[in-house]
Order: C-alpha cells, then sequence, then structure tokens
C-alpha cells in the first residue's frame, strides 16, 4: 500500500469515529510513525509503505480510536508554534490558551524586567512561550503536582530557557517568594461531573461541582503577591465570566477588571489590573 493510501483510509476511520480534526490527527499519527515533517510527508505520499510501519500505524490508530488522546500517543503537541513533550500527567496545551499567551506577552512587552507567575504550569507551555518571546522576563513556574513540574522543566531544557524559569512545587501562590508584576493562570475549571471520564488528569481539569472551586481559591491566595500596577490574567471556561469577574474584584478591590474573547468569540480570559496600592 502507498503512502497516501493509508493516509485515505486513517482519515476514513477516524472521521467514521467522529474524530473531530481526522485529517489532521491522521496526518500526525502517520508522520510521528515514518518521522517525516510535514513537507517531506506530502513529497512521500506515491512512496510504497513498508508493512512494518504499516502494523504500527494501524495498532496506533487503533489505540487512538480507543479513545486515547493523539498527544498521549506520540508524546508531543504543538502550542504557538513550539513543540512540547507531553504524557498523561499533564493537561494536553490547547490552542484557547494561546490567547492568556498573546496578551501577557502584549503586556510584558511593556515592562523593563517583569517577572511573571504561571499558575498550574502543567506541560511548561505558558511559561516557556512567555520565557522564549520574553527575554528581559523572569519567570515562576509552579505546580501542585511533581510529575507535571518534572515534565514541565524537561520542556524548559529542550528549549533552552531551563535558567530563566524557577520551578516551584507547592498549592496555587503559596511557593512563589516574592510578589509578581504579572499573575497567569490556566488551573482546573471544568465541572467534576462533566471531566468524570477524560483520559486527562483530573487535578488539571476537575474544578469541583461548578467548576470554579481552584480559580476561587487562587483568587482568595492573591493578597501580598502583586507588585503596584500589577496585572492578573485568569483562562476561564465558557460562560464563567460574570462570577470569576466577581471573584477578582472581591479579591482585587481597587482593581480594573476586564475580559477577552476567543476567536470563538467566547469570553476566555479574565483579567484585572491593580494601581498604586499594593495589596
Ligand atoms: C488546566 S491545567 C493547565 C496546564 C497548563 N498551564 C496549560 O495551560 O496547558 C491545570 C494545571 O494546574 C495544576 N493544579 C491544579 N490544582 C493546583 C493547585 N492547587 N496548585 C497548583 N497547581 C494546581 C494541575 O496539576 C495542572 O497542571
Amino acid at each position: 500500500m502507498k503512502i497516501g493510501e493509508s493516509l485515505g483510509l486513517i482519515r476514513e476511520r477516524f472521521s467514521s469515529a467522529g474524530i473531530e480534526e481526522a485529517p489532521l490527527e491522521a496526518e500526525l499519527l502517520m508522520r510521528h510513525v515514518l518521522k517525516l515533517d510535514a513537507v517531506a510527508f506530502l513529497n512521500n505520499l506515491g512512496r510504497e509503505l513498508p508493512s512494518e510501519q504499516e502494523r504500527l500505524i494501524d495498532s496506533l490508530a487503533a489505540c487512538r480510536l480507543s479513545g486515547k488522546p493523539l498527544a498521549y500517543i506520540t508524546g508531543k503537541r504543538e502550542f504557538y508554534g513550539l513543540e512540547f513533550v507531553i504524557n498523561p500527567s499533564v493537561l494536553i496545551p490547547r490552542p484557547e490558551t494561546e490567547h492568556l499567551v498573546e496578551k501577557t506577552l502584549e503586556i510584558a512587552s511593556r515592562m523593563r524586567s517583569p517577572a511573571i507567575a504561571d499558575i498550574g504550569t502543567g506541560s511548561g507551555a505558558i511559561a516557556i512561550s512567555l520565557a522564549l518571546n520574553l527575554p528581559q522576563a523572569w519567570i515562576y513556574a509552579t505546580d501542585i503536582s511533581p510529575e507535571a513540574l518534572e515534565l514541565a522543566r524537561l520542556n524548559a531544557r529542550q528549549h533552552k530557557v531551563e535558567s530563566r524559569i524557577t520551578f516551584l512545587l507547592g498549592d496555587l501562590t503559596a511557593p512563589l517568594p516574592e510578589p509578581v508584576d504579572m499573575l497567569i493562570a490556566n488551573l482546573p475549571y471544568v465541572k467534576s461531573l462533566d471531566c468524570a471520564t477524560s483520559p486527562e488528569p483530573h487535578l488539571a481539569l476537575d474544578g469541583g461541582v461548578e467548576g470554579l472551586d481552584v480559580i476561587e481559591r487562587l483568587c482568595g491566595s492573591l493578597h501580598g503577591k502583586l507588585k503596584a500596577g500589577g496585572w492578573v490574567l485568569l483562562e476561564i471556561g465558557q460562560g464563567q465570566e460574570e462570577r470569576v469577574k466577581r471573584l477578582l474584584s472581591a479579591a482585587l478591590p481597587f482593581a480594573q477588571i476586564g475580559t477577552i474573547k476567543d476567536l470563538a468569540g467566547i469570553e476566555r480570559v479574565v483579567w484585572g489590573r491593580i494601581d498604586d496600592i499594593i495589596i
């Protein structure tokens, strides 16, 4: 069988199973096995597929069809144009989180040498994207999961920014050694019932009955963690903006509060900026 024919078959199997991005996932799975980049893959569609690789593609496709996310099969995922090593101890970084990175870059690039905290860093996708795009920044990356922090450290080493990020194990803002200019977080915000059967770690998804337990605790832990003029940016789920704005206003009474929509028009980030008053 030719590589192109095998691609067609995998695509069809993925589409029939209802996999949302079937064509892309089929291509990524095949490129992973064949060790080809996008251009080389296209150039090789007419080549014969060796039977050993055909068998491997088949078994990985079956694994995907059984419900395992592609990133856990290939062990990698692209985020903000960068490749990250991924394993089942971390959330698979989502494209919508790139809004959080964009907005942080926009604000931080106007600061001279900002200290930025990424709370609940997971694979390190946010912290590392910021470190690579803000050479003047100092980054703290925290997580309550030792396995996630280990993977984030590995990703930082691979992207050569390990020396610019301090990795801290602990609950929310507790491990931060000093107030920061910007505090960024994509914490769990899914309702417990909605993530009960997810293959991703519950520690990364489960925000309690209403989805906001962890964000509420984060807001309650902001006291003394921000410098004057400091910013907080929180990723949220659909329909959570009013409740999170209230939580943030209660935690930062003198702050300006706003929201940012994602490409689908969903309010995705709630931000707060304190003025000159140190909380
Ligand atoms: C939704 S995932 C986000 C991971 C990563 N920031 C990203 O955007 O891909 C949430 C992360 O928060 C961590 N987390 C959950 N509860 C925490 C807590 N109380 N303190 C610190 N981190 C926590 C989880 O281990 C997980 O890595």
